[in-house]
């Protein structure tokens, strides 16, 4: 399992939080109010061992469905043939924009693997709407391994059913927080919480150390389904959004610290959030691949802004370029904006696949030949791929299985999409067009500040004469100057004085 885990550089407990997270999005795809997920982390000594809670007011799960979700590799679609209510056969979702349907309960390991690779046991406690009955049931490692040495069946557990906010029968005090967490099952309809201890103690140190890096990645994987499919357009006015009833709340208790706690929706400096934001225009498409496989694309333009790229760097894991003290006193020219990194981030069924990027499509690459915008501007842009169900990805959610090879097939079909219509033209010059414009409209060397009026100018020919807007001052690279006012303009291994 931790080979299984086993990641590029980053550490995977994230990722493994996040298999949670997927199975209470697809538990509370049907809330009616508000869709809550709550992580706590209990660190408090003083409150029993070390645990991690996941918490949501889905629609639980009957005796019968807690003894499923034990069972490795029983997923919806092998589930089938079972007649419980809502297993009597599966169907797809209905299409909606950016594939946020909820649906990503698939493989029915991620809960599994995921609760035996943060701990060394989990306790399931759930509730359907129409029980009176809460039913827990506990797995453990040791458990595991105890039933194996006497060839009993592994798998079968003994499912305990007890009034909501009963906590008698917890009687370990290693464990005396659980009844903090039971007596709040008063207020639930429905419910389930996914209680982990023997929490390895290499993850409590990362939970605790890292705090503000996993809890923006988490931000990012998720940032369609907290802020919608335009993604965390930071607005000053406030205006209703469809899109804000998925509460997703980590709070991490400590001994004697006042508790941490962050919803991820307001969280503004995950990278999504970054590059939506950063963005002065962008460029919409999609994908038909054989199959039914399709694919919306985003690509935001970042503009070169006043002495500077404003393609945004990733707080949690900066560029080193930023690193190199340019202690020389050359003009040094701005290196690449998106220096090596790739331009698609990819989203599956709305949630971020972390290992998975494409680099480029053939039409949105710098051409051979002279292209309509010059070459620095293909380095300007970001973009995000949404599939729906119909791309493949690994097991663990962590990298896709397919995707690069079906959009780089021949039979592909990438159209523009411009207010919501695909468009006829090809897409190869729809970009070229786009970029072009974006240079010319918001690539900007010098912010021009204190406007003083439109002015004709009789020194040059007819044609030209007007209007030229003036303005009274300059800023640039952060400093302000006015007109009239000495500058000394240094270049490179020589010094010029000028007045301007
Ligand atoms: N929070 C929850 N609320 C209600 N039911 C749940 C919850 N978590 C898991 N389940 C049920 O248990 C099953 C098994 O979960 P598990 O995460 O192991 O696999 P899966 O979600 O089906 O597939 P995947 O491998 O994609 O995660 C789920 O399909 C779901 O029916
Ligand atoms: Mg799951």
């Amino acid at each position: 399992m931790y080979e299984y885990y086993a990641s590029e550089g980053q550490n995977p407990l994230p990722f493994a939080l996040a298999e949670l997270i997927d199975n209470s999005l697809s538990a509370t795809s049907r809330n009616i109010g508000v869709r809550r997920i709550q992580i706590k982390l209990l660190f408090d000594e003083t409150q029993g061992k070390p645990a991690v809670a996941v918490i949501d007011n889905g629609r639980g799960m009957t005796s019968k469905q807690l003894n499923n979700w034990a069972v490795y590799r029983l997923s919806k679609f092998t589930r089938q043939g079972d007649f419980e209510s809502d297993h009597s056969g599966y169907v797809r979702p209905v299409p909606v924009p950016r594939s946020l349907n909820s649906d990503i309960s698939y493989f029915g390991v991620g809960g599994k693997q995921a609760v035996f690779f943060v701990g060394q046991s989990a306790r399931m406690i759930s509730k359907p709407a129409d029980s009176q009955d809460v039913h827990e049931l506990v797995l453990s490692k040791e458990d595991f391994e105890k039933k194996e040495k006497n060839k009993e069946a592994i798998y079968s557990g003994y499912i305990r059913n007890r009034k909501p906010s009963d906590s008698v029968h917890i009687t370990n005090d290693e464990e005396r927080f659980l009844h903090n967490l039971i007596i709040e099952e008063k207020e639930k309809d429905s419910f389930t919480a996914v209680v982990i201890t023997g929490v390895q103690p290499e993850h409590i140190q990362y939970l605790k150390n890292y705090f503000h890096l996993w809890t923006r990645q988490l931000a990012h994987i998720y940032h369609y389904y907290i802020h919608g499919p335009k993604g965390n357009e930071i607005r000053t006015s406030k205006e209703v959004e469809p899109f804000n009833n998925i509460d997703i709340e980590i709070s991490m208790f400590e001994k004697g610290k006042v508790p941490k706690i962050v919803n991820l929706r307001e969280i503004q400096d995950d990278m999504q959030t970054l590059y939506v934001n950063t963005a002065a225009d962008s460029f919409e498409f999609k994908a038909h691949v054989e199959g039914d496989g399709v694919v919306e694309g985003i690509i935001r333009y970042h503009p070169f802004l006043y002495d500077r790229e404003t393609y945004p760097d990733d707080p949690c894991f900066p560029s080193k370029l930023k690193d190199e003290d340019d202690d020389d006193d050359c003009f040094i020219l701005e290196k690449a904006a998106r220096g090596k990194r790739p331009i698609f981030e990819c989203f599956w069924n709305g949630r971020l696949i972390p290992y998975t990027s494409v680099e480029d499509f053939d039409w949105c690459t710098p051409p051979k030949k002279r292209g309509l915008a010059p070459i620095e501007c293909y380095n300007r842009i970001s973009g995000a791929l949404f599939t729906n169900d119909k791309f493949q990805v690994s097991t663990n959610k962590l990298t896709f299985m397919d995707l690069e090879l079906k959009l780089k097939d021949k039979n592909t079909l990438f159209t523009r999409i411009l207010n919501g219509q695909e468009q006829r033209m090809k897409i190869d010059r729809e970009f070229a067009l786009w970029l072009k414009d974006c240079h010319e409209k918001y690539d900007k060397q010098i912010k021009f500040t204190l406007f003083k009026g439109i002015i004709t100018r009789p020194d040059l020919p007819s044609k030209k004469q007007g209007p030229w807007a003036t303005y009274a001052a300059i800023e640039w690279d952060g400093k302000i100057y006015k007109a009239g006012q000495l500058v000394g303009i240094t270049y490179c291994h020589f010094f010029n004085n000028n007045l301007i």
